[in-house]
């Protein structure tokens, strides 16, 4: 047999994809006001989600996941967690009815999205985008029952780094903005949410959902995180999610030169209020033995399972809250006056 020799094409596609850590599509699982992490029990939540991941998705959800989800609808088999951010809506400058924006999945993938339906691509970095670094710094996968948040439906002014957007054009993701993009993005609007890396190593949640872990990243990007600090002392894979909204169906509604931006979150606030939840449901020590490999390529991480998207894609939950969240609707979810009565008396 010859030996391999790789061609220079093949060489550069390595070169281009010399990532260390975990980065795969997950379809959608559901879409619900239903948030077990910010509001668990609250059967509704405040504003509406697009979740992906695992069927144990509850309102409440206690105890190790990955032991009860018995499906999930992420690439990586055995990852039942639960990952969430909330729904994208365009309103219509005419008439202000309001129409949810679907999630696509996120281009390009290794191998390709493979048949993922909506969703986003989940990320679990050991330290930057292309070096693990684990000589000098273990990764602590989370713990069962772990939770955390990143960002805030009520914050202003601009969201911390690591959550913005940007305005696809053709194959170009556009220039990483903190708020909405102005003009139109004919290729649709990608948002990106990193989570911070070093955990107090003791809690599953803290009273904010965030306390509990420190952010040591302070810029845009998959960036190195530095050591972490004595009160967060434990470091734990860099979590993100990546959504492209399939905003272009929208663009011959509006008009740029006399509309302002007809996009807006399923919850009332700014474009800086955008956030997102991660909900721990790795099966047994799998995550760990991902995270503990060197030069964990991308895709695959040493003996962790995969399943095909078509496989991934049957997995689902039942409707929980049954409400109309389809088509063009006069309120967004949770906001119509007869929903807000129904939270007052369930408060
Ligand atoms: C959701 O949680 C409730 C309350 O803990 C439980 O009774 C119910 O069986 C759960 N439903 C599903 C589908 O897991
Ligand atoms: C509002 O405008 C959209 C887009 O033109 C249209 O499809 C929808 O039916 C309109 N809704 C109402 C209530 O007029």
């Amino acid at each position: 047999m010859k030996s391999f020799k790789p061609s220079l094409a093949l060489v550069a596609i390595f070169a281009a994809y010399t990532e260390a850590g975990l980065r795969f599509p997950c379809s959608t699982l559901t879409t619900q006001r239903l948030d077990p992490a910010a509001q668990p029990g609250a059967l509704p939540s405040a504003h509406l989600h697009m979740i992906v991941g695992g069927n144990a998705f509850n309102a409440t959800m206690e105890g190790d996941v990955g032991e009860r989800a018995t499906c999930t609808t992420c690439q990586m088999s055995e990852d039942f967690s639960n990952y969430w951010v909330a729904n994208m809506y365009f309103k219509d400058p005419k008439n202000g009815t309001y129409h949810i924006v679907n999630p696509k999945p996120v281009q390009p993938l290794l191998g390709g999205s493979q048949g993922a339906q909506g969703g986003l691509t989940v990320y679990y970095t050991q330290f930057d985008l292309s070096r693990d670094n684990l000589a000098r710094q273990p990764i602590k996968a989370f713990p069962p029952g772990f939770r955390m948040t990143v960002g805030s439906p009520t914050q202003t002014g601009k969201p911390r780094a690591g959550l913005s957007y940007q305005c696809m054009s053709g194959s170009s993701r556009g220039q990483i903005v903190s708020d909405w993009p102005k003009g139109k993005c004919n290729n649709g609007i990608f948002t990106t949410h990193h989570f911070a890396p070093c955990w107090d190593g003791k809690s599953l949640d803290s009273p904010d959902h965030q306390s509990h872990m420190y952010n040591t990243v302070t810029s845009e990007g998959f960036t190195n995180a530095p050591a972490c600090p004595s009160s967060h002392p434990v470091r734990v894979p860099q979590v993100a999610f990546e959504v492209e909204w399939d905003t272009n169906k929208f663009n011959n509604l509006w008009d740029p030169a006399k509309d302002a931006n007809p996009f807006v979150w399923s919850f009332e606030g700014t474009g800086a209020g955008t956030h997102a939840d991660y909900m721990f449901g790795w099966k047994g020590d799998s995550l760990q033995r991902a995270m503990d490999k060197s030069e964990c390529f991308y895709d695959g991480c040493g003996s962790i399972k995969k399943q095909a998207m078509s496989e991934a894609n049957k997995c689902t939950v039942k409707d929980f809250v049954n409400e109309p969240i389809l088509g063009w609707q006069k309120y967004r979810a949770g906001e119509a006056p007869a929903a807000k009565v129904k939270r007052s008396f369930s408060a």
